[in-house]
């Protein structure tokens, strides 16, 4: 056990530390700095409870990871889901903890498992952390956690993938769901903000789309000159809108497309009739 007055010394100390290439830096000062890390310790959210290797790969692979990714772990227990984004995916990871004793116990594994410079540890409330850097966020911890998380979540850039272990996100329902070894994996994509009136043309036709949004679920109404036309089906996945409308003539049209702020652009195809380009703006 490390002596009274050098815990104290450690806590003030807290602010930065750095050790072989990555770095802990933090706010709060660890409950656990001079105990051996224990599976079941207790934390502000959390217990520290690992995810087994095959759910992490599962998760990462929901979401799509690449090496192109920044994916940060909230909450990241003994680095376990940091370290096997960086070796498996070659991503950049980040792992946020607020407990010293499972930050340095990630450094070493980080460091023993050669991926030390693609990994970093921050020894920090996972609440005051910006989440703006990552691209995919993971989480293991308390249905009470998600909730306060979910608003932030949200906020975040669309497109920006969110996986949990166990827990969701209330009435945000998942894009997909798996199960590995009687576990539960949820991916979330941040999804655009389409609520409005668009102007939608392409060549040969034009029309005004209404569109309600409770998260990825969308109530759509048209019309078409003035009169109504029949809009339906439409999904929302992150950044990707698709919808079916009808012509004049009652043929259906299935358009898919990227949005992109006020503007949403793509190709939509008819039976036998071939692409058309398609772009709408909000107004
Ligand atoms: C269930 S464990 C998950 C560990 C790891 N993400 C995994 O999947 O193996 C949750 C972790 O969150 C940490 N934790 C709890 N509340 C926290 C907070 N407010 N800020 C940062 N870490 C926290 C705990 O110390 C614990 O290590």
């Amino acid at each position: 056990m490390m002596p009274a007055v050098v815990r104290i010394l450690a806590a003030l100390l807290a602010g930065y530390i750095t050790i072989g290439g990555a770095c802990a830096q933090g706010s709060a000062p660890a409950v656990t700095a001079d105990v051996t890390p224990h599976i079941g310790q207790v934390s502000k959210d959390s217990v520290w409870v690992p995810t087994p290797e095959r759910l992490i790969r599962r998760m990462l692979q929901l979401a799509d990871t690449t090496r192109d990714d920044v994916v940060m772990d909230l909450g990241s227990g003994d680095g376990r889901v940091p370290i096997y984004a960086a070796r498996h995916f070659g991503s950049r990871a980040v792992g946020v903890e607020l407990e010293a004793n499972l930050v340095r116990l990630s450094l070493d594994k980080a460091r023993a498992q050669g991926v030390a410079h693609l990994t970093r540890f921050i020894e920090q409330d996972l609440f005051e952390v910006d989440l703006t850097q990552a691209s995919v966020i993971t989480l293991y911890l308390s249905p009470g956690a998600m909730v306060k998380l979910k608003p932030r979540l949200l906020a975040l850039k669309p497109g920006t993938r969110i996986v949990s272990h166990q827990f969701t996100l209330e009435d945000w329902e998942p894009d997909e769901t798996v199960r590995v070894e009687g576990r539960t994996g949820m991916l979330w994509l941040v999804p655009s903000d389409v609520r409005g009136n668009w102007a939608l043309s392409m060549p040969g036709d034009a029309l005004r789309i209404g569109i309600e949004q409770q998260h990825q679920a969308l109530r759509t109404s048209g019309t078409r000159a003035g009169q109504t036309a029949n809009v339906i089906g439409a999904r929302l996945r992150g950044t990707e809108i698709s919808f079916t409308a009808f012509d004049r003539n009652g043929h259906s049209r299935q358009f898919h497309g990227r949005v992109e702020g006020a503007r949403m652009s793509g190709e939509s195809f008819s039976e036998g009739g071939g692409a058309l380009p398609w772009s709408a703006t909000r107004e």
